[in-house]
């Protein structure tokens, strides 16, 4: 799938948002290394520190489903205005690092913007 796909798929899942505090909505879809699209939105909470992100909720979701190998999470935080909503937390990327994500895809202004997970976490922790 194209990079426009998946970011089409990351901003359709953002609708599903819970940000009531921030009003940031976030969404992001995992590709696993079968090729099945796995969604997750951010979900905030009360206790602002159990908050969890939309690629945490979409990586979550895929490994609950039952896979293991993932190969590419798009990630889409425009805010209303469509403007920028910036990159994945250095958490998000440490979850990406687990399962093998290779691809990261952001959405921008400008379009997609596409990166390994070497460049986004270089040096990860790892047991291996
Ligand atoms: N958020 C994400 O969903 N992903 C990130 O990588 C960074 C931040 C969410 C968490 C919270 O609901 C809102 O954005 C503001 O931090």
């Amino acid at each position: 799938m194209t990079a426009e796909e998946l970011i089409a798929e990351a901003r359709a899942a953002a609708a599903n948002a819970y940000a009531p505090y921030s009003r940031f909505r976030v969404g992001a879809v995992a590709v696993d290394a079968d090729g099945n699209h796995y969604t997750g939105a951010n979900v905030e909470n009360s206790a602002y520190g159990a908050t969890i992100c939309a690629e945490g909720s979409a990586i979550s979701h895929a490994v609950s489903c039952g896979a293991r190998r993932l190969d590419t999470v798009a990630v889409s935080c425009l805010d209303a205005d469509g403007a920028d909503g910036g990159y994945p937390c250095g958490n998000c990327r440490q979850l990406m690092l687990e399962f093998g994500v290779r691809r990261v895809i952001v959405d921008t202004v400008e379009g997609p913007r596409e990166h390994t997970l070497e460049e986004l976490l270089p040096f990860g922790f790892r047991f291996d």
